[in-house]
This record gives C-alpha cells, structure tokens and sequence, in this order.
C-alpha cells in the first residue's frame, strides 16, 4: 500500500472529490475527519470507496468502552479501512475495541501535538510529552491496537520502544519548500521513513496546491528517496 494519505480537510464533498480524483494515482487511503462526516454522513465513505481508495475515519474516538467499541464497530459497518480512537481512553476501551470480529483497523492517538508541556501539567499529566507518548503507545501495543498516530519527532522513539509489529502514522509533513502553517514541528517524507513511520499524513501541501497531483507525486518520490526501513 502506497505509504501517503491524503487528509482531506476542506468543506465539501465537492472539493474532496476532486482531490481524490486528481491525486489517486499516488494514494491509497484518504483521511476524513468530523467535519465532512457531520456534513455528509457515510455517502462520504461511499464515494471514496467507489473511487477504489481506502477510507481512514479520524473522529478520535474518547470515551467509555462500551461506546468505543460500538464507535468502531460502526465504523467498520461503513466500511473504513482505519479509525482513530485516544489510547487515553484506557485500556479496558482498547481491548473491547480491538477485540471485535471484522473491525477496522484501530490507529491510537497518543498526545495531541497542539499541546505543550504546560498544557499537560495542567491536567495534571506530569511526563513530557514525549515520556508521554512512550506509556501510550506502549498500551496501544499491550492492547493489539494496529497502528499509532504520532509526530516524527517522536517515531524513532516509538520504534525502538515498540518494535515492527505496529503501523506508525505520522502528520505533519511538509517538503522543505513549504510554508508550516500552523504546525510548530514538521518533517520530510524522507524523513518520516528513516524514523520508522509506515504512513505519513499530509493535508494543506496538497489541498490547497495549484496542482495538488504534482505536490502528491514530489511527496511520494522524497520518501522513496530514503533507504527501504
Ligand atoms: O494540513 P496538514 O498537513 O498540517 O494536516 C495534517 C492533518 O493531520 C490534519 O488533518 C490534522 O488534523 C492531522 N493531525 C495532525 N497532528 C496530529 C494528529 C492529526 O496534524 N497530532
């Protein structure tokens, strides 16, 4: 499977549509979030599905068990090919999720990357974030989640801790000629391959490109410029 997905983060299923169509040839799986799925409900999925693509569902999943499970359960219902759930939610959620027949994957958000050391304390977290990241993403292996949402510059980390037998999927990419927007810490695809990561994710670079295929293709060919991992 081709190592990009797209997050098609714009409005309407117009636009995403036509990302699909214009960058399909470089990726497998598209990434849709609670703004298109509120909007549009499942024919969202259908479409990208039609399409012959993969669906990744980042709705982070956070709460009791029972619901974490039924969340995934549905999910899988839709036919998605991996939904996010918050490793925080606990262990007791992770292992009922994971436990369902015929589910999708289950990609663990570990911490969020908009919040900083200060913001942890506040909530009374005391680790780092990266010491963070570690106790999460060890529970997300103890609990047979597939995959672990995280940045690159933590994926070495994870690695060496985790080992090969989980998908590391990491966001905030960008080539070196472009803008970061608001993403304070952002890595290459090449980048991205020599920490360890299986998948990178990329959204504005590409949605928001004059020619969004092009930008698809530079992003698939810098990862490949890394050794094979
Ligand atoms: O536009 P950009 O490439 O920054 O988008 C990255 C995508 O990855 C967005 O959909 C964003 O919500 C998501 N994401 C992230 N950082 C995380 C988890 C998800 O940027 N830690």
């Amino acid at each position: 499977m081709k190592p990009l997905i797209v997050a098609l983060d714009v409005e309407t299923e117009k636009e995403a549509l036509s990302i699909v169509r214009a960058t399909k040839k470089f990726v497998d799986v598209f990434k849709i979030g609670p703004g298109l799925v509120l909007r549009y409900g499942p024919s969202m999925i259908k479409k990208i599905r039609s399409a012959g693509r993969k669906v990744f569902l980042d709705l982070k999943f956070h709460d009791i068990p029972s619901t974490v499970a039924r969340s995934v359960k549905e999910a899988g219902k839709w036919g998605v090919f991996s939904a996010t759930v918050h490793i925080s939610a606990g262990e007791r959620a992770l292992r009922e999720a994971a436990s369902l027949r015929g589910r999708p994957e289950i990609w663990g958000v570990t911490v969020l990357t908009s919040l900083s050391e200060q913001d942890l304390l506040m909530l009374g977290i005391h680790p780092s974030p990266l010491e963070q990241v570690m106790r999460l993403g060890g529970i997300a292996k103890k609990c047979e989640l597939n995959g672990i949402v995280a940045s690159v510059g933590e994926t070495l980390s994870l690695r060496n801790l985790l080992g090969k037998g989980i998908k590391i999927i990491t966001p905030g990419i960008r080539l070196p000629e472009n803008s970061k927007e608001d993403q304070t810490r952002t890595s290459t695809p090449q980048h991205a391959r020599i920490s360890g990561a299986d998948f990178f994710v990329v959204g504005r670079p590409i949605i928001e490109a004059k020619d969004p295929k092009w930008v698809a293709e530079l992003m698939l060919k810098d990862w490949h410029k890394a050794p094979k991992q």
